[in-house]
């Protein structure tokens, strides 16, 4: 099969040096996107900014990164595939107002004014055909189960792979995760505390992704 994965945050500039992003470290992408090539599938890596090297055997590597950037070069591939697994921490909103020269400071407050970004994974949903697994991720603090449920169903999603990011070992910068599966058709599979590769591989198996 041929499986997008995207990884990693966004970065939303300010100005030639600032930035607005998020604690991402793209492990957990990266670890799907080294799965999917170990199983045999054509394998194309979407990445935001993140220190990782991608790994061997990928049948494409594409750099980005904002939102903006991202949402172009997913769209562009979806249609040729026939999965995708939406793991980057795309940024919400972004600087209304970009600055082409730095921002000076001054000695009062300051507010910045932010835009949204276009919701990457909802636009794949209103994209996809027949036959296309579409699999996106929910990390949460509160109320996982509802809010999962709720993106699923919003976002015209397969599966979704909820997580806490306020529970030790899992999450952004962690090299272990837990989440939980949750299908279209009323599936919810709880995959337990291993490395992201141990869940990567449990992620595409449970998914129909890996036979
Ligand atoms: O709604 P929320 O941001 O929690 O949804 C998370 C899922 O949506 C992830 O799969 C993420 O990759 C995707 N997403 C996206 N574009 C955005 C925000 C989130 O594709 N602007």
């Amino acid at each position: 099969m041929k499986i997008l994965i995207t990884a990693g945050p966004t970065r939303e500039a300010l100005d030639p040096m600032r930035f607005i992003s998020n604690r991402s470290s793209g492990k957990m992408g990266y670890a799907l996107a080294e799965a999917a090539v170990a199983a045999g599938h054509e394998t194309v890596l979407v990445s935001g900014p993140c220190s990782l090297t991608p790994p061997e055997g990928l049948a494409k590597v594409v750099q980005v990164i904002s939102a903006a950037d991202m949402a172009e070069a997913v769209k562009a591939e979806f249609p040729s595939c026939d999965a995708a697994v939406m793991c980057a921490a795309v940024a919400d909103y972004r600087p209304k107002n970009y600055s082409s020269s730095k921002i000076k400071k001054n000695d009062g407050e300051m507010v910045i004014e932010l835009e949204r970004t276009e919701d990457i994974l909802a636009s794949l949903g209103s994209m996809k055909k027949p036959g296309q697994l579409l699999i996106g991720f929910a990390a949460e603090t509160d109320d996982m189960e509802e809010n999962a449920l709720g993106k699923l169903q919003r976002k015209n999603l397969d599966w979704i792979a909820a997580n806490r990011l306020d529970l030790p070992g899992q999450g952004a910068e962690s090299n272990t995760n837990t989440v939980v599966l949750y299908s279209v058709n009323g599936d919810r599979i709880v995959i337990p505390l291993a490395s992201k590769k141990q869940v990567a591989e449990a992620i595409l198996k449970n998914t129909g992704v890996n036979k």
